[in-house]
């Protein structure tokens, strides 16, 4: 039991194909107790049975592009749990018209946003949490190979990528000496509600199992058992770091 007596919280769940859902599964199953916060209404009708069959004591509203509602969440948190122990951020958004074409096209207002909502957030949500994180902490973030190289059509959303993983570093040598370990994990392709917002996801699925070393995409529970590990103490030794769960696809060169 990798989070047994941890206290965590996790950004991001909106339905059973949701790469946080694969996370929460997995941290209940190693013994963590969960809060969940949720975008909207319609979300929270999704998630809340979900969030409730694994027993989740907090389950909150979060506009990440709210400072208020950002402190809503923490004031909560302290009141019930007076701690917590991680934190996973699984949110990113962009626009769908930026999500296809020319990465030269897109909009000052489509790049705010991105960036905003996908970036910005994790280090809102780092500075919320690092005081309630009294005995140390581990904050985690999901990342993808646009970061690393130009993937067509995901465009503004590969550099916030890009920004999200120079983020994790700049946050880890922050919070490092308050005990607070800061990673990400590079996931490969997987079929979500956000994913289907790239335009030719279901293309890119087909590719990426032709051509990575385990010739499949990723599972969603093996995204989930890598998280475990890196919230856990096990990874204690482990901070600023970007970990693939791909199959391998970025060590490939051609
Ligand atoms: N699906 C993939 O192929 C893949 C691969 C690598 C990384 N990722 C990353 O994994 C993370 C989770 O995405 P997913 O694929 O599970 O899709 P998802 O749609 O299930 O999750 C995205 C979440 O972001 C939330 N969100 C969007 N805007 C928000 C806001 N303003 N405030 C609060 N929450 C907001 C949504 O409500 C949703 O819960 C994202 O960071 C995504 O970029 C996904």
């Amino acid at each position: 039991m990798l989070l047994e007596n941890k206290k965590g919280l996790v950004f991001g769940l909106a339905n059973n194909y949701s790469i946080a859902w694969a996370i929460a599964q997995e941290a209940r199953a190693q013994g963590a107790e969960l809060g969940f916060t949720y975008l909207n209404e319609a979300i929270e009708k999704r998630m809340r049975p979900l969030a409730e069959s694994l027993q989740a004591s907090l389950i909150l509203p979060c506009d990440v592009a709210s400072d208020e509602q950002i402190a809503q969440v923490f004031q909560e948190v302290e009141r019930t749990w007076g701690k917590v122990d991680f934190l996973v951020h699984s949110i990113a958004f962009a626009r769908e018209e930026d999500l296809e074409g020319r990465y030269v096209d897109t909009s000052r207002e489509g790049f705010r946003i991105a960036l905003d909502t996908s970036t910005f957030s994790l280090v809102a949500l780092a500075r919320a949490a690092a005081p309630l994180m009294k005995d140390g902490g581990s904050i985690l973030t999901l990342s993808y190979y646009g970061a690393e190289k130009a993937v067509k059509n995901y465009n503004v959303m590969g550099v916030a990528k890009a920004a999200l993983e120079a983020s994790v570093r700049y946050l880890a040598a922050d919070l490092g000496p308050e005990g607070i370990r800061v990673n990400a994990i590079s996931a490969g392709a997987i079929k979500t509600l956000s994913a289907k917002g790239i335009r030719g996801f279901s293309e890119m699925l087909g590719t990426y199992a032709e051509r990575t070393p385990l010739r499949r995409n990723v599972e969603p529970a093996e995204v989930g058992r890598a998280a475990s590990f890196l919230l856990s103490e096990s990874a204690s030794g482990i901070t600023g770091e970007t970990l693939h769960v791909d199959t391998g696809y970025n060590i490939l060169g051609m």
